[in-house]
């Protein structure tokens, strides 16, 4: 990698404040200075430094959001605020959602760099729990339950997998779902007559959205989380 992106993706600052601080010679290599902009870097080898700090490089990063309503789960949209912008400080270009959740919902996000990571997450195979605090219209009777977690029909080729469903109190369950179908969690309270009136995502696989965080705030994940994702 040059010198300049590798720094610029640590965050050292922009392309052309980076390659300032290279050509000013604050910038070493294997503790030699080096003024070339375009110089190539072993990333993974060789002890880089910026004013005399080493720096340690990510090659993949992983952030937890507490998604706000409003936001699109994408990394672009032409008319609404997206996941990535609110994690626009980090200066890193090549972040993306794990998954997508509605416009209107809000709760637990992950972002990362790690395409395979992800798409090993998101394989319809893969069936990793997902747990949202449902609020509801009405409340649910022991048969809505039942049905709920045996499975229901919401128009696909199969019922939905056995869910698992956590009364909370009157009008706010937990539904644990192994899929990601589009609108599912609304569309399986449709499926037992009800309504979802709020939604939000408080676990995904192992990672349990950190309640720290106010709705629109990240952190990285701890390396134990990052360990956890990683066995999901
Ligand atoms: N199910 C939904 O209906 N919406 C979401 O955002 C996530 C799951």
């Amino acid at each position: 990698m040059r010198l300049d992106r590798y720094l610029c993706e640590l965050n050292i600052g922009t392309r052309s404040q980076v390659k300032e601080f290279i050509k000013k010679g604050l910038v070493s290599i294997n503790g030699r200075t080096i003024r070339l902009a375009d110089y190539r870097i072993e990333e993974q080898t060789d002890q880089i430094a910026f004013q005399g700090k080493t720096l340690t490089y990510q090659k993949y990063v992983y952030y937890m959001l507490n998604k706000p309503q409003g936001v699109v789960s994408a990394t672009q949209d032409n008319t609404a605020g997206t996941v990535t912008e609110l994690l626009a400080a980090e200066g890193r270009k090549d972040l993306f959602p794990v998954g997508r959740l509605d416009k209107d919902t809000e709760g637990l996000l992950l972002l990362t760099n790690d395409g395979k990571l992800a798409h090993r997450l998101l394989s319809p195979k893969k069936h990793v729990d997902k747990t949202y605090l449902v609020t509801i219209s009405h409340s649910l009777s022991e048969e809505d339950i039942r049905r709920l977690e045996q499975g229901v029909d919401i128009g696909e080729d199969r019922m939905t997998l056995p869910a698992k469903v956590a009364v909370q109190s009157e009008r706010m369950i937990h539904l644990t779902i192994q899929e990601g179908k589009y609108h599912q969690v609304k569309r399986m309270l449709q499926a037992v007559d009800n309504q979802v009136t709020a939604l939000k995502r408080i676990r995904f696989g192992k990672i349990i959205l950190d309640e720290e965080l106010a709705p629109g705030a990240y952190r990285p994940l701890t390396t134990q989380e990052e360990k956890e994702l990683h066995e999901s």
